[in-house]
């Protein structure tokens, strides 16, 4: 089924996982992610930038979602990562994505809930779920950078007050991650995060995802991330194979042949992170 975040989240806290969410970059790439999720039986948040949703068109995303979702009977949510803009973020909603974030996070803590409470307030009447950010992951996202200086943790009693204010369905949280980190892997600050979860009762997501050491994804999950965000490596490793298969081919072959050994890594690298958010004893 296509579904929102909260519906998703809230089963994931049911069985103490995370869902993965990842971000895709084009059309090609969303059935790939999506079929990792069918081989591993759980569900898969599709995150785009607004970025890749003003390119693909907001309601071809949505169309395939929906349709795989019910081809392949998994629950699929789509949702528009890193927003900035209301009206970029109505578009989205308009168009049927059912989930969106609003990223105030470089805004005074004011003006966020304000922001934010304006996106709760317009998602809600359309059963659409909302993520927001509170404190400042580091890193580059989509060609925004942060420098290490302005890069702030969350303070878990601005997280108290933030959510009373604000009514979002799952909050961001700053804790070490640093977005497109990909050459080296981060160090996160758990004390910070079990602070956090410990004064919150809603599902805390993960940022920069790819810098994550693989050995640490358990503790955060135990430690409340039911969402754990994930695009830098699949963009990496599609552009590796890419520019193999491209130099490999004559230029007359099929594009097939370019695009789909692209495809099946990407299948792979999604499976590997889904078995590892399921949180599994082995
Ligand atoms: P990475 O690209 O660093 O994996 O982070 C993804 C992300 O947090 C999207 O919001």
């Amino acid at each position: 089924m296509y579904i929102t975040l909260k519906e998703t989240l809230k089963e994931a806290d049911e069985l103490n996982m995370a869902i993965g969410a990842f971000n895709t970059h084009n059309l090609e790439m969303l059935p790939a992610i999506i079929k990792a999720a069918v081989n591993q039986k759980t569900p898969v948040i599709i995150q785009t930038s607004c970025g890749t949703a003003n390119y693909v068109g907001h309601k071809n995303l949505v169309a395939v979602c929906r349709s795989m979702a019910d081809e392949y009977g998994i629950n699929v949510v789509l949702h528009l990562d890193h927003a900035k803009d209301f009206d970029e973020i109505r578009k989205a909603i308009d168009a049927g994505y059912s989930s969106v974030m609003f990223d105030g996070s470089s805004l005074p803590l004011k003006e966020n809930i304000l922001g934010t409470k304006r996106v709760v307030d317009y998602a809600k009447l359309h059963n659409v779920s909302v993520e927001a950010e509170l404190g400042t992951v580091g890193g580059t996202e989509d060609g925004i950078a942060v420098a290490q200086e302005d890069v702030r943790y969350t303070e878990p009693e601005d997280a108290v007050n933030f959510i009373k204010e604000t009514g979002i369905d799952a909050l961001a949280v700053a804790i070490g991650t640093n977005h497109g980190q990909y050459k080296s892997k981060t160090n996160l600050n758990f004390d910070r995060l079990k602070e956090i979860h410990n004064a919150v009762n809603i599902p805390l997501v993960i940022h920069g995802g790819t810098g994550v050491k693989e050995k640490d994804v358990k503790r955060v999950i135990n430690l409340g991330i039911r969402k754990f965000n994930v695009g830098t490596e699949l963009l990496v490793e599609w552009n590796r194979k890419s520019k193999e298969c491209y130099e490999e081919h004559r230029e007359n072959i099929s594009n097939r042949e370019n695009v789909v050994p692209c495809l099946d890594i990407i299948t792979e690298i999604v499976e590997h992170k889904i078995h590892l958010f399921k949180n599994l004893d082995n």
